[in-house]
């Protein structure tokens, strides 16, 4: 069993629309150069979380699964970015050097899926979500924040979710 302590939160996900609605809280409360890295199984639930952290940002594109692409762009309004990369088809973090993750969070956040493959490519600062499937409907979700900024950031979301100060 993982020890949470303020640094961690679990979050138990009942149907998709409610990993949405948690990713449009998560969504709202990112900044340009934030990291939010997703780690797990396939169909834990990475990219459902994703299409409501793209809303909750703001994106007037919809999110979707970077399939054929390895990173999603999503525009806002007021011209910031929204990056979403799909590791699952990198191999090494060298791989992953060569997408330039520094430029891209000089314009915006960045959302990893299949982060554990590149990690070394990625700042160690960063909030981690580890998903799992529980069953055809459940996912268990693990945030971790590394570093102050993300410790904010959880404490803020945690605040929202359960309302605890
Ligand atoms: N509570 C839940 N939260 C999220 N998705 C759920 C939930 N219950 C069922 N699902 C379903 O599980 C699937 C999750 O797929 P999704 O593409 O989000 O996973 P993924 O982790 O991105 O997978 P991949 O590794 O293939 O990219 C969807 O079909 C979704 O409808
Ligand atoms: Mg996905």
């Amino acid at each position: 069993m993982p020890i949470f302590d303020d640094k961690s939160m679990e979050f138990i996900s009942r149907s998709p629309e409610q990993t949405r609605r948690l990713g449009v809280r998560v969504g709202a409360l990112l900044q340009t150069g934030d990291v939010l890295c997703l780690s797990g199984e396939l169909g834990s639930g990475k990219t459902t979380l994703v299409q409501g952290i793209a809303a909750g940002w703001g994106s007037s594109d919809p999110a979707n699964s970077p399939t054929f692409v390895l990173v999603n762009v999503y525009r806002h309004p007021q011209g910031k970015r929204l990056y979403h990369l799909d590791a699952y088809r990198l191999s090494s973090a060298a791989e992953a050097e060569e997408l330039d993750v520094p430029a891209m969070l000089e314009s915006g956040p960045l959302v990893v899926e299949w982060a554990e493959r590149i990690q070394a490519a990625l700042p160690p600062a960063n909030l981690w979500v580890t998903l799992r499937w529980v069953d055809d409907e459940q996912r268990d979700m693990v945030f971790k924040a590394n570093g102050a900024r993300y410790l904010q950031l959880l404490t803020e979301l945690r605040r929202q979710i359960y309302g605890v100060p």
